[in-house]
This record gives C-alpha cells, structure tokens and sequence, in this order.
C-alpha cells in the first residue's frame, strides 16, 4: 500500500465507523484545552464522516464542560484505536461548533432516534445529581433537551497514522488543506 492508499483506508474506515457500532472507531476520544491550558479528553460518539472535506461529526450537550472549553478554543486532537487493525489514529484539526437553533443542530436533532434524545433530558452534565432513578424521562424533558443539543463539525488538519506490529511498526503523516484536500503526506519512525 502506497501513502495514497493508506490515507484513502483510513478515512474509509472512519466512514465506516460512522455507521456501525461495532467498529473500532466507533468511539474516539476528543481532546480539548480548558481554560487553565490544562489537556481534557473524553469519549465520544463519531456520528458522521466525509472523507472528501476530512469532516467528523459529533454530538454533545451545549451545558457540558467541553462546550464552553471548545467555544473559547477550538483546537482539538481526535485520538482512536482499532485492535481489530491495531491502528492508532491521531487527527489534529479545529471544531466548528452549531449551538441549538442552528440548521445543522436542528437536522442533527431531527434525525435523532428517540431514545438518544432522552440523553439530553437530565440536569446539566458533572453536576451533583439529586437522586438516583431508573425511571424514563417525562416527555415533556425530552423535548427540552432540544436546547441543549450542539453539534461540532471537526475539521482535520493533520493525521498521524499508527500500526502497531510484531516488528516493524509503521507510521505515516498527512497534511490537509482546509478544503480537504491532501497536501502532503511522508513516511515517519514510528
Ligand atoms: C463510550 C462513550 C461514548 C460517549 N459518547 C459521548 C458523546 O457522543 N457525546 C458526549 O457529549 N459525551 C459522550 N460520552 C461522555 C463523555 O465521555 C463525557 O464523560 C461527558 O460528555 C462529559 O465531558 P466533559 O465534562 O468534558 O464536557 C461518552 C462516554 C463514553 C464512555
């Protein structure tokens, strides 16, 4: 496999994920910088990818931690692993971030199945919970979470591709245009 192909794989992979639970890249960890220059990292859902714009779509509530991190500095590094290919994927990039009322929200928001929507019915995330329930969300907070749903649409710069091997790990790096397009690309020690 050339370079070509290795990125071509790569973002083929992150499409895949998109769309199937079971994939490696299914959950990836996002890393932000709060306000203190302190690293956060987190898990996340990878709800979309376009390999043509290097985009990945992610969903959060805009009450969380890392929302307000993000709107105050939007760079990020999206690290995943795949122990099915032993591949480590590491994107550097900046997220765009769609508050509720947005057009890209309300579609995201849409789209939603309901029982994912129940995720943003409950207090404001980290806070200090009053009690313990397993019960359903009344309907009228599901629909509330609606103003609190954000998407971020990140935008990857670089990535750092990682295969993990008996011998002879390999590494490669990719630069992106901010149209997507790949603008360099080089072998790396890995
Ligand atoms: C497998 C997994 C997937 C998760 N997916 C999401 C997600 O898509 N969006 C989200 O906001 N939080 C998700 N979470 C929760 C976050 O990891 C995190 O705990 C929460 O969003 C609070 O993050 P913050 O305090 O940095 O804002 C997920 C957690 C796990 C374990």
């Amino acid at each position: 496999m050339d370079l070509t192909d290795i990125d071509a794989a790569a973002w083929a992979e992150l499409e895949t994920a998109a769309a199937d639970p079971q994939s490696g890249f299914r959950y990836l960890n996002l890393c932000s910088v709060d306000a203190e220059a302190r690293p956060q990292a987190r898990m996340v859902v990878l709800r979309a990818a376009d390999r043509s714009a290097r985009r990945l779509e992610f969903h959060t509530d805009t009450r969380s931690p890392k929302w307000l991190e993000l709107s105050a500095n939007p760079h990020v590094t999206v690290l995943g692993f795949s122990a099915g290919s032993r591949l480590q994927l590491r994107l550097q990039g900046k997220v765009e971030l769609h508050g509720p009322g947005s057009g890209a929200a309300e579609a995201a928001w849409d789209k939603l199945p309901a029982r994912t929507r129940t995720t943003y019915a409950g207090g404001p995330p980290g806070d200090q919970r009053a009690f313990q329930t397993t019960d359903m969300p009344e309907p009228a907070d599901v629909a509330e979470g609606k103003a609190r749903f954000g998407l971020l649409n990140f935008r990857a710069r670089t990535l750092d591709w990682f295969q993990l091997r008996q011998q002879d790990n390999r590494r490669a790096l990719f630069c992106y245009d901010e149209a997507g397009a790949l603008a360099s690309c080089r072998w790396g020690n890995p």
